[in-house]
């Protein structure tokens, strides 16, 4: 018996306690790594390969997406191309996109292999050691650079430019819930707009399936540069692992997917449904998707724990793993939605199903339901819109220019977006410089095409700013971006230069800041007070004098042109005007002894000639989409049913007087930005179109004076290959014979008015083959005629290129659009202007005397015709005074369309306070208006 080893004992006491501690917590350990499905050790459990693939499936579930973490530890891009040089670009104002958009440094940008290398000052000796002579060093001058511009929303590729019938690929007509089809299927590599939005700084896009469906598929994000592999998926920015593998490596992360879905109108009326079919369509495909993520949880549970008794396969759906992933909150989906109704549906689809929404597109009505908006499941989803495109239908019929800033004050995110090719995203910034000229603060704007865009749709970790590590997309401008007309003078994607020799044009030294805007505090107040419907009337005055006071200048029109009629030397000489009646009585220094006299305070502002709008049917229509809302189309005698009889047969002409619709919200927002007059002519589906009228867009009622300002202006035809019906040759047959042999009946009077030179023939064409061909066509009328015809050309696209002979030929212009854009074939041969061309359609065409005026396509952008005209003037590098450019936008379009110019007591005018009616700074304030006999404030 010895001694009991009562140490002994307790030690093993001791170490049998140890030992069970070890061994419950390595079954802990065991059982939570297993929960985890990670492994401890090598398992025991050996696995088929059904069951490893199973396993392997279940463990990348549970990932969320985004860069790795080691992402910036990236020393060259994916995207690097092998022989990039490196750049530095030296002396710029870097927007970097920090700070909430507010940070802007003053320095130099190294780049080298696809990334941006540093921002700051780098010493000459560091640069010489490590890239020798092979470095690029460009002198910005002081120039604003920018990161790429970003674009949430486009169809480039998809809906290709020119568009041919061969190549739409936007919407799929099988079904309207396909989230299994993919945008990159569709991605044509040929399509003229991408060198275009390269030149407007666009170096990403979000590549999205059309509307047509509620769910249209997945869309990706893509780099609009060249790739030398020429392919489509060698565009693509991070391509989700999904895009070639049903396996992706569970090991990484998940990169972004992205999704499109539509709600309202289009969904609607595509498929013959209502709103409440399409919702419904909705939550059966979301039931699904939510029941397969059921199934697939509840066999991981099971799988990852080694629980293998009949569970068999994995479930899975190839058609809907999209779907299943955007409940797991792997994919950006990305909403169609204008309405309140719209994003009520959404919203409750959002929360019934637990998905984000990463952005509502086009969403008209979100300004006014921003409590609305952040009810979404998870983070608010952030707004997709136009500046100043709406009511183009009646869901867009609220939207309002000042929603981006409205937005911005509820704290939503705000994004500007293209719609390509519905508006050309060469132009995306010009949105955004709306918004910021209605109120969207200065950093907010920026960021609205730029970082915004980028964090959004899941690449704020590579593109949208401009700091160390990132992709090096960038632009430099040639002036402040939010200056109107800002162009690249270079655009870097991946580090590579895009603009082989860029024309830059030189701007005013103003034009490098951020121009100082209009306060519209009121009328962004009444937006959201009259529900999106704010009254615009103006208020007329009618005998009392009203007197301007700190007038910077006044121009008016007469037969020649726009001619200037006063202009203060300095601010110490600005004058004063009095207008009586709707006419001015005094220029200069003016008695101002009125009892009764209201006195406007111009700010050193101007008054202009009042613009004239041409080539949309404002006037005749309220909603471009609602038929109910107006005029209609006339018959045209080459179709099939031809013009009844009864209405006169061939012989009929349909006067566009007959059809006018006063009043309308396009209309007034144009006359309250200095548009006073409409030049239309009724709606034509063919050949034949028929007398325009010139009418006031502020009268109320045709029968008011100065309503309608001339019955008829002149007869109006169309010639274009893309005219539903007979040949363009047939279309040119029709025109000599009513030319030479007019169709007996009312439209006789008109046509031999044409051939004796008394009132203008307005023929639409593009295509400079058609063109030529009308030029042919006018001096063979004139030959058997003897009398000079004037024949004026709109939309015109291709018409620089026979400048010469237009202008010979005492052809007019009307350029429609007003920046070029290759929509169709017969389009295709625009001048694109800078930084692609030195020159411009309009400077060349004035350059060989042809008369130039400027037109509009859709109603809404009748408004913008001031921007229009002073874009052209810069656009045209000092070639063009603001005189001129001034009358590209009234007399030289009244001219054009037979519109006679006013006599002295019967001009309408209008008064910019701050500024001239070209610039940025100003708002229009009144309309002089001669020809309806008063002065109405705005
Ligand atoms: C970002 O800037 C906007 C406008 O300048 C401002 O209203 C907002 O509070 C800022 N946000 C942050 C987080 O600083
Ligand atoms: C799948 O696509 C990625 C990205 O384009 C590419 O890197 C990878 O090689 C592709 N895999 C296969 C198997 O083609
Ligand atoms: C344009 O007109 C002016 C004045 O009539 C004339 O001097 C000039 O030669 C013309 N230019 C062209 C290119 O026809």
């Amino acid at each position: 018996m010895g001694q009991v080893d009562y140490n002994a004992s307790r030690s093993r006491t001791r170490k049998r306690g140890l030992r069970i501690w070890v061994a419950v917590l390595a079954l802990a350990l065991l059982y939570v790594y297993r929960q985890q499905g990670l492994e401890f050790w090598p398992s025991s459990t050996v696995h088929s390969p059904i069951q490893a693939a199973a396993i392997s499936r279940c463990r990348a579930l549970q990932l969320q997406p985004g860069p790795p973490d080691d992402f910036h530890d990236r020393s060259e891009s994916d995207r690097f191309v092998p022989q990039t040089r490196p750049h530095l670009v030296q002396n710029a104002k870097i927007w970097t996109g920090r700070n909430n958009g507010t940070e802007v440094l003053t320095g130099d940008i190294l780049i080298d292999k696809g990334l941006i290398k540093g921002v700051g000052h780098f010493g000459s000796a560091f640069l010489r050691e490590t890239y020798g002579s092979d470095l690029v060093v460009i002198d910005a001058q002081n120039a604003w650079v920018t990161p790429g511009i970003v674009d949430i929303h486009s169809h480039m590729g998809n809906g290709p430019s020119p568009a041919l019938d061969g190549a739409d690929d936007t919407n799929s007509h099988k079904a309207t819930i396909q989230p299994w089809l993919r945008s990159l299927d569709g991605l044509n590599t040929h399509d003229d707009s991408y060198a275009l939005s390269i030149a407007g700084g666009v170096s990403v896009a979000l590549i999205l399936p059309g509307s047509g469906d509620a769910i249209g598929g997945q869309a990706f994000v893509m780099k609009l540069r060249k790739t030398a592999e020429r392919s489509s998926t060698s565009m693509v920015l991070e391509p989700p692992y999904t895009v070639n593998s049903s396996f992706p490596d569970p090991t990484r992360p998940p990169r972004w997917r992205h999704m499109k879905h539509a709600c309202g109108e289009n969904p609607s009326g595509w498929y013959s449904n209502t709103r409440m079919d399409t919702i419904y369509a909705f939550r059966d495909a979301y039931n699904t998707a939510s029941q397969i993520k059921k199934q697939q949880d509840e066999y991981c549970s099971k799988a990852l724990v080694d629980e293998w008794d009949g569970l068999g396969e994995f479930p899975e759906s190839l058609q809907w793993e999209a779907l299943v992933d955007v409940v797991r909150g792997r994919v950006k989906v990305q909403i169609h939605c204008y309405e309140a109704v719209d994003f009520d549906g959404l919203v409750r689809l959002s929360n019934e199903f637990k998905f984000p929404i990463s952005a509502f597109h086009h969403a008209a009505e979100a300004y006014l339901v921003p409590d609305l908006i952040k009810k979404t499941y998870g983070p608010t989803p952030a707004i997709a819109i136009f500046a100043t495109n709406a009511r183009y239908k009646r869901e867009a019929y609220r939207h309002s220019e000042f929603a981006p800033r409205i937005l911005a004050e509820n704290g939503l995110t705000v994004l500007m977006k293209s719609d390509h090719p519905v508006m050309n995203s060469r132009h995306l910034v010009y949105e955004a410089q709306q918004a910021y000229f209605y109120g969207l603060p200065e950093n907010l704007a920026i960021a609205s095409v730029t970082s915004n865009p980028a964090e959004v749709m899941g690449m704020g970790h590579r593109i949208g700013y401009i700091k160390e590590g990132w992709d090096a997309d960038l632009v430099i401008w040639d002036s402040h971006p939010l200056a109107l007309g800002a162009t690249p003078a270079q655009v870097f994607i991946d580090g590579i230069p895009q603009l082989e020799s860029p024309h830059v044009v030189k701007k005013p030294k103003t034009f490098q800041h951020a121009p100082s805007v209009p306060n519209f505090d009121k009328e962004a107040q009444e937006a959201v007070e009259y529900d999106g419907l704010p009254p615009l009337e103006p208020t007329a005055v009618k005998i009392r004098p009203i007197v301007f006071v700190n007038v910077k200048s006044v121009l008016t029109p007469d037969d020649e042109g726009v001619h200037e009629l006063f202009s203060a030397i300095d601010s110490g000489t600005l004058g004063t005007v009095v207008a009586e009646n709707g006419h001015i009585t005094c220029v200069g220094v003016c008695s101002t002894d009125f009892a009764d006299a209201t006195v406007i305070d111009l700010e050193a502002g101007s008054i202009s000639p009042g613009l004239v709008t041409f080539g949309s049917p404002l006037g005749l229509q309220h909603i471009e989409a609602e038929d109910s809302t107006a005029d209609g189309a006339i018959y045209d005698p080459l179709s099939s049913s031809g013009v009844p009889e009864i209405v006169g047969g061939d012989g009929a002409i349909i006067r566009a007087a007959d059809g006018l619709v006063f009043q309308t919200r396009d209309a007034l927002l144009a006359y309250r930005a200095g548009v006073t007059s409409g030049i239309v002519a009724p709606l034509a589906s063919g050949v034949f179109g028929g007398l325009s009228v010139s009418f006031s867009l502020g009268a109320a009622h045709k029968l008011e004076r100065g309503a309608v300002l001339q019955e008829v202006t002149a007869v109006h035809m169309k010639v274009l290959q893309s005219l539903p019906g007979p040949s363009v040759s047939t279309q040119i047959a029709l025109l000599r014979r009513l030319l030479l042999r007019p169709v007996d009946g009312p439209s006789k009077e008109w046509f031999l008015k044409v051939t004796n030179g008394e009132i203008p023939l307005v023929i639409e064409a593009h295509g400079a083959d058609i063109i030529a061909s009308l030029i042919l066509l006018k001096k063979e009328v004139e030959h058997a005629n003897g009398k000079t015809i004037q024949m004026t050309v709109t939309g015109a696209s291709e018409a620089h290129l026979l400048a010469e002979e237009l202008g010979e030929a005492g052809v007019g212009v009307i350029l429609n659009p007003a920046r070029p854009f290759p929509y169709l074939w017969e389009y295709r041969r625009i001048l694109a202007g800078p930084p692609l061309t030195e020159h411009t359609a309009a400077s060349v065409l004035i350059s060989h005397n042809v008369t130039v005026g400027l037109g509009v396509i859709e109603i809404w952008e009748a408004r913008n015709t001031r921007f229009e005209i002073a874009w052209a003037s810069l656009a045209s590098g000092g070639r063009m005074s603001q005189v001129e450019a001034l009358a590209l936008g009234s007399t030289n379009v009244a001219k054009l369309l037979g519109a006679k110019l006013p006599r002295k007591l019967t001009q309408d005018l209008v008064a910019t306070r701050g500024g001239d009616l070209l610039s940025f700074n100003s708002k229009v304030v009144a309309v002089i208006s001669g020809s309806r006999g008063l002065v109405d404030l705005l």
